[in-house]
This record gives structure tokens, sequence and C-alpha cells, in this order.
């Protein structure tokens, strides 16, 4: 059995003050949570703050990237060491939106699942199609090229040791969620290309759906046989949102 995942992608969201309350209210309803694991991953600059306020919770944080390089002359970067000091257990790597504005190709965001490794972090590989790729019927060409970089680069049993997150571009951010059915069809691609490398790892790996995933729509995209969980954007900057999706994914 998998264990479900529910991580929230604060993005760019956030100042000391909110993300306090925002953690306060998260710290009052965890405890309904027990099955699913629960992590948040917030920018850099209050990441110590997350750690001191979840120290000794069952919430566990993260980091939304990470750099390629361990240590050294590289402006702005953040190594996963320094994720990892600060006691972080994710990072998301390969994001859309780092994709599209930051120019990470497939090969950066492989180095970078491999970056996160050597830090002992668990990397959050996310993949997906744009609207356009959707409608020339080339997802999977697409997903599969995303993955495949990383089982190249990293090595099915790296890859076995991360997270997936299936997340269609078109659903981000934009009130459109992929159907249960259009999601589980390409998880269930996702497991399979796995599968052709390594059964065990693809009987392991927890498949994440992203894409305005919320209280409405959480229990029945879970209730798909190959949805571990979600990478949550907007609804996870509101503690009962939140919540409410990590009891979804509480089986
Ligand atoms: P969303 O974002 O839930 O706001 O669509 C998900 C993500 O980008 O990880």
């Amino acid at each position: 059995m998998r264990q479900p995942l529910v991580a929230g992608n604060w993005k760019m969201n956030g100042s000391r003050a909110s993300i306090a309350e925002l953690l306060g209210g998260l710290k009052a309803g965890i405890g309904q949570v027990t099955a699913a694991e629960v992590a948040v991953c917030a920018p850099a600059v209050y990441i110590a703050d997350v750690q001191s306020q979840l120290d000794g919770t069952s919430i566990k944080w993260g980091g939304q990237d990470v750099s390629v390089y361990e240590s050294g002359a590289y402006t702005g970067e953040i190594a996963g060491s320094m994720l990892a000091d600060f006691g972080c257990h994710f990072v998301i790597i390969g994001h859309s939106e780092r994709r599209a504005y930051h120019g990470e190709t497939d090969e950066v965001v492989a180095q970078k699942f491999t970056a996160a490794r050597a830090a002992g972090l668990v990397p959050i590989l996310c993949v997906g199609e744009t609207l356009e790729e959707r409608e020339q019927g080339i997802t999977e060409e697409v997903v599969g090229r995303q993955l495949d970089a990383a089982i190249k680069h990293c090595g099915i049993a790296m890859v076995g040791e991360g997270v997936i997150a299936y997340e269609p571009v078109w659903a981000i951010g934009t009130g459109k969620t992929a159907t249960p059915e259009m999601a589980q069809a390409v998880h269930a691609f996702i497991r399979g290309r796995l599968a052709s490398n390594d059964q065990a790892v693809a009987d392991v790996v927890r498949v994440l759906y992203g894409g305005s995933m919320n209280p409405k729509n959480a229990a029945e995209l879970v209730a798909q046989a190959d949805i571990d969980g979600g990478l949550i954007g907007g609804a996870s900057l509101k503690p009962d949102d939140f919540l409410a999706v990590c009891s979804a994914a509480n089986s």
C-alpha cells in the first residue's frame, strides 16, 4: 500500500504573519489526519519559520526548487544541503512554472532530482502537458519524455526514491480540474512507464495529482486507483481547505 501524500505548494505567497496564522490553523486540525502524510512547501526565506513552527508535529515541510550545484559562486541559488539544514523533507522539482518562466529543461530538472537526493531530500517531480499539447493528442508523449529524462539521468532506482506529481498545465490555478477519469488515465500511463523500467518501483512510487484540486473534487480524484494524493496550490493557502483535502486523502 502506498501512503497517501498531500503536499501544499505555497508558491510565492505569504508573509511571516500570514504563514504563522496558516500554520496555526493546520496544527489545530491536523490531528484528524492520521493516515495521510502531509507537507507544505514554502518560499525559501520562510523555511526557518516553518521549521520552528512545525518541529515536533506530524506535518513535514520542503522547498519549491533546488540548485543543481552543491555550493559555490551561484548567486541567488539554494543548495539541497541548505534545505536539509532547515529540516526540509521534500523539494518540488520541475514545476511547470519553473519550466515555463525559468527555462528549466528536462535535463536540468533531472539534475535537480539528483542534487535533491544527494542532500537526502525527497524530490517531488512535476510532469504535465500544456493545453495545446493535450489538444494535439500528445499528452503521453510529453509526460513520457519528461519522465524518461529523469529515469535516464538518475536511474530508475533513484526515481523510485522520489514522488511524481502529474500536473496538467491547463489545470493549474485555472479552476479547471482534469476529470478523475482523465487524471487516472495519465496516472496509469505514468505507472506503466515506471513498471516498464522496474515493476517494484512502479508499485511503491506515489503519483500525486495537481491542478485546481480542492475540497470539492479531492475525494473523487484520490479515489482513483493510481492517484496517491495531491500537490495543492491555491487551496493550500487556506487552512480549512487544505485540511479538507488532507482528510479526503486520509484513508
Ligand atoms: P493549483 O496549483 O492547485 O493552484 O492549481 C497546483 C500547483 O501548481 O502545484
